[in-house]
């Protein structure tokens, strides 16, 4: 007899409740929704919808994948971020909601409609700086990241969600990026910057799946955010900003790395919506 949703969803919620995953039974219903090709309301209003058995057979496939852990992000291979849909895959971090931070930021730095060249370092699917040129149409930007594998996805979003050359992707270690000096007048990043030794903090499916290269940074997880304030210190024009996101615990060490740049002044940190402080930024001086 033929499987009803109702009865997969009830199944499957189960067994991720079971496994510890959270929101089971919204999970299940968007693993359900997704091959189903349904939208959520769909879902709840069909229970005894009838699933054939390829249906069957693919929404089990996807359940055992959830329940291992794997992120729902990777098994669709998109998340959302800023109101758009980005492509993800487990060559780069999952956008997170704290990070829109830096975009709200960006975007409140330089309102009006003229033109701004902004650098956007270790760019993994690009949300950050594909999110700027999408925002502001006028702008021009720069997506760097040391990983081909990410910079892949970078160049697959920037194609299908603008439609236009307004971003450049360029396969670069942050340390010896292709950025003339005094050419930006944005420059942001999402850096790594967990503590390598902070392993035991971080959740379990994030550090089996998401890329260690994208997580992890050494000197206490501070080495790649000094770093892009050097960078910064170098390739802003007077009065360019940098913007970077760091851990709720390296808001004091971002900015007195940046004081001892002795380059930028108006040096301030934001506070994510959990209260944490989450987005240092700079100006850099001399105008
Ligand atoms: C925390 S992820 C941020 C990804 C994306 N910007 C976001 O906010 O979701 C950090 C990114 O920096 C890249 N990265 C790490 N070390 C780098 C380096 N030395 N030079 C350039 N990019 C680097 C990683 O490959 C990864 O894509």
């Amino acid at each position: 007899m033929p499987l009803q949703l109702q009865h997969y969803l009830k199944y499957a919620a189960h067994r991720l409740a079971l496994a510890g995953v959270d929101s089971p039974a919204l999970c299940a219903r968007l693993l359900a929704s997704h091959v189903l090709g349904l939208d959520r309301l769909g879902c709840l209003l069909n229970p005894a919808r009838k699933l054939t058995s390829p249906q069957a057979a693919a929404l089990a496939a996807l359940t055992a994948r959830r329940l291992s852990g794997e992120p729902m992000a990777y098994i669709f291979g998109r998340r959302e971020f800023f109101g758009r849909e980005f492509s993800v895959n487990p060559h780069t971090l999952i956008p997170r909601p704290e990070t829109e931070l830096l975009v709200e930021k960006a975007l409140a730095a330089f309102p009006g409609s003229r033109p701004v060249f902004f650098a956007d370092i270790g760019t993994g699917c690009g949300c950050i700086g594909i999110t700027l040129a999408l925002e502001r149409p006028r702008w021009k930007g720069m997506l760097l990241d040391n990983s081909t594998t990410a910079l892949t996805v970078a160049k697959d979003n920037a194609r299908a969600l603008l439609h236009t050359s307004n971003v450049q992707c360029a396969l670069a270690d942050m340390r010896a990026a292709p950025l003339a000096a005094n050419a930006c007048d944005l420059l942001v990043s999402n850096p790594p910057y967990i503590r390598e030794d902070d392993n035991a903090f971080v959740m379990d499916e994030v550090l089996r799946f998401e890329p260690h290269t994208a997580l992890f940074s050494p000197d206490n997880g501070l080495a790649r955010l000094y770093d892009v304030c050097r960078l910064a210190a170098r390739c802003l024009r007077a009065g360019g900003l940098l913007l970077l996101e760091h851990g709720a615990e390296q808001g004091a060490a971002v900015r007195n790395a940046l004081k001892e740049l002795r380059v930028f002044q108006e040096i301030a940190t934001s506070c994510d919506l959990a209260g944490h402080e989450r987005c240092t930024g700079g100006q850099k001086g001399g105008v």
